[in-house]
């Protein structure tokens, strides 16, 4: 379970970092980003939180987009610099009062350590076109959903997308990460918001742990959201 606390949560991803437990990592970009990558607005900016190290920040990149990923453990982001052979500018950035983010740059690439939930658009050049959320929202303790919904809202401009890739299993069995987000919690957190289409759900095998705990098969659901406003 992730403790709700700031520090603690921190230590859970760090620690989960420092054992080598990312099962969650790719290596590849996700499919549905590839399928859905031409609903992408040309040149977009483009946000990618609780990125991981994942290979979807190069390729959003190098298909010409501003992309800004957001990951709070260190060795994350270490890896993912080294592991793409990137070599990034890195300053200090807090906006007005708030939280401070390390800031890594690189051309049409930078990547905020910091806590997403504390991301401001002032510390990325202001608001963003495109939202992508792929085992982000799922990541974080269900007691902090509605301030990331929050964030995410401030940081799109008007009539900006999310491109959200959630699971959902049942939840009484285990506990996450990765929470249960169905669909009737996606509409919940952003319905009154958001236009929200599905555009994919397909079945998953779960993870090791949920197996052992009777979680044969997750739903993994991928919505276009549009900010309405
Ligand atoms: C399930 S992983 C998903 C990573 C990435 N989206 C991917 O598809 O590979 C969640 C990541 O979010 C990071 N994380 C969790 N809470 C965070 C927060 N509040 N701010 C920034 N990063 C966070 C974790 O360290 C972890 O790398």
């Amino acid at each position: 379970m992730v403790p709700s606390a700031p520090d603690m949560r921190h230590e859970f991803w760090d620690e989960r970092w420092r054992q080598g437990q990312i099962g969650f990592h790719l290596g590849r970009p996700h499919d549905w980003l590839v399928d859905a990558a031409d609903r992408f607005p040309p040149q977009a900016r483009v946000y990618v939180p609780l990125c991981g190290k994942t290979v979807d920040l190069v390729w959003l990149r190098d298909r010409g987009h501003e992309v800004f990923g957001c990951e709070f453990v260190a060795g994350a982001v270490r890896d993912f610099l080294r592991e793409q052979g990137l070599t990034a500018a890195t300053e200090r950035r807090q906006a007005g009062g708030g939280a401070p983010f390390e800031c890594h740059r690189t051309r049409g690439l930078s990547v905020l350590q910091g806590d997403a939930l504390e991301l401001d658009p002032g510390l990325i050049g202001g608001p963003v076109d495109v939202v992508f959320d792929r085992a982000a929202l799922v990541a974080l303790d269900p007691a902090c959903r509605n301030r990331y919904v929050d964030g995410l809202h401030r940081l799109l401009r008007p009539g900006g997308h999310v491109l959200l890739i959630a699971f959902a299993y049942d939840q009484t069995r285990v506990e996450g990460p990765p929470w249960s987000v169905d669909a009737t919690t996606i509409e919940r957190l952003f319905g009154d918001r958001f236009f929200i289409e599905t555009l994919a759900v397909r079945a998953e095998e779960g993870n090791p742990r949920f197996q052992a705990a009777g979680v044969a098969e997750m739903e993994e659901r991928c919505c276009w959201l549009t900010r309405r406003d």
